[in-house]
């Protein structure tokens, strides 16, 4: 008995040596979770914010017990790269996945093999279409889901934000708003929506007609938004009264080419924007902008990761879980 008792302390003090280092401590270290993040394209000003918080908020909930590995790639703006990139994701055998397609027409195939994988995973920003979402079959369903935003409510608040101006935005009076779109990328859902919900939502709150002067994709960039607003204003000059941007980082390409044009915005000219980037925040501050839509990065991103956390935990998820917009005027 007592030789008995003495191989299972010597075993114990074993096992105990493997799991402590000299100072005692324990080195078995926190769990592993691997982590892939899939965004559409690096080169994308809001999009950068929003993987930034992604990997940071990660870094925050890792602990002693947890440690978040996270992989994020750059689709460069190419579904067939952006797909080999979530099928490495799959054998490299991530835990969880967060998926910022790059053409949400592709998504059912990117849901299949997401399916057919087992991990879970987050959409964010590109909204795949309802049917897709909910194709899967019930079990994968509470492991899949989409984060976003309304885009609709974004561009009813740009029209708004024009419509609630004293002029309504109608500098000449003539009861008619003269307006150039600058469209992101018309195969995005937030691209469409925006463009068609501000102006609707002007009509209805203005009471007035409008007058489309251009409509051109900018696909979010700021030297498009320049280079179609300075030949807008080279084409109509003054009968431009309004210019609506899909988003904040051609609207700084916009204001550029309205400043070089000799145009002052509030004056003669207005300008909204979306997503609240720090620049276009402070240019509305100072009057130099009409105003622009928060496009909450923080908030998504922190939803679309604790939401990863949740199907790591096994909870059954939503098939939408959606952050609002705000609307940003002086
Ligand atoms: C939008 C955002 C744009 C661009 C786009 C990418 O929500 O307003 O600036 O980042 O997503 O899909």
């Amino acid at each position: 008995m007592k030789k008995f008792l003495s191989v299972l302390t010597i075993g114990f003090i074993l096992l105990n040596a493997a799991a402590c280092n000299n100072e005692g401590e324990s080195v078995e270290g926190p769990e592993e979770i691997n982590v892939g993040v899939a965004i559409y394209q690096y080169d994308d000003n809001f999009m950068t914010l929003y993987r930034g918080e992604i990997e940071r908020y990660f870094d925050e909930l890792s602990n002693e017990e947890v440690e978040y590995k996270v992989t994020v790639t750059d689709g460069k703006n190419d579904q067939a790269e952006q797909a080999a990139q979530i099928d490495n994701f799959i054998t490299q055998g991530m835990d969880v996945m967060i998926i910022n397609l790059v053409q949400t027409t592709s998504a059912s195939t990117i849901i299949d093999k997401c399916e057919e994988s087992g991990i879970p995973c987050i959409f964010i920003n590109r909204e795949p279409s309802e049917s897709d979402m909910t194709s899967v079959g019930a079990e994968y369903a509470g492991k899949m889901t989409y984060v976003g935003a309304d885009a609709r409510q974004s561009g009813r608040y740009q029209g708004e934000i024009i419509a609630d101006l004293d002029d309504k935005g109608d500098l000449n009076g003539d009861g008619k708003l003269n307006y150039v779109m600058v469209v992101g990328d018309p195969e995005n859902v937030d691209a469409k929506y925006r463009t068609q919900y501000s102006i609707e939502q002007y009509i209805e709150t203005s009471g007035l007609e409008v007058n489309k002067l251009v409509e051109e994709r900018g696909d979010w960039k700021q030297e498009r938004g320049n280079e179609i607003v300075a030949n807008a204003l080279a084409q109509y000059g003054e009968e431009i009264e309004v210019v609506f941007c899909n988003n904040d980082g051609m609207a700084l390409g916009a204001k550029q080419a309205i400043d070089a044009a000799g145009r002052i915005v509030g004056e003669d000219i207005y300008l909204v924007g979306v997503d609240a980037l720090d620049e276009v925040v402070d240019l509305v501050e100072k009057g130099e902008m009409t105003g622009t839509v928060l496009n909450d990065h923080i908030g998504q991103s922190n939803k679309a990761v604790d939401m990863a956390i949740d199907a790591l935990n096994g909870e059954k998820l939503d098939t939408y879980y959606w952050i609002d917009y705000v609307k940003v005027t002086k």
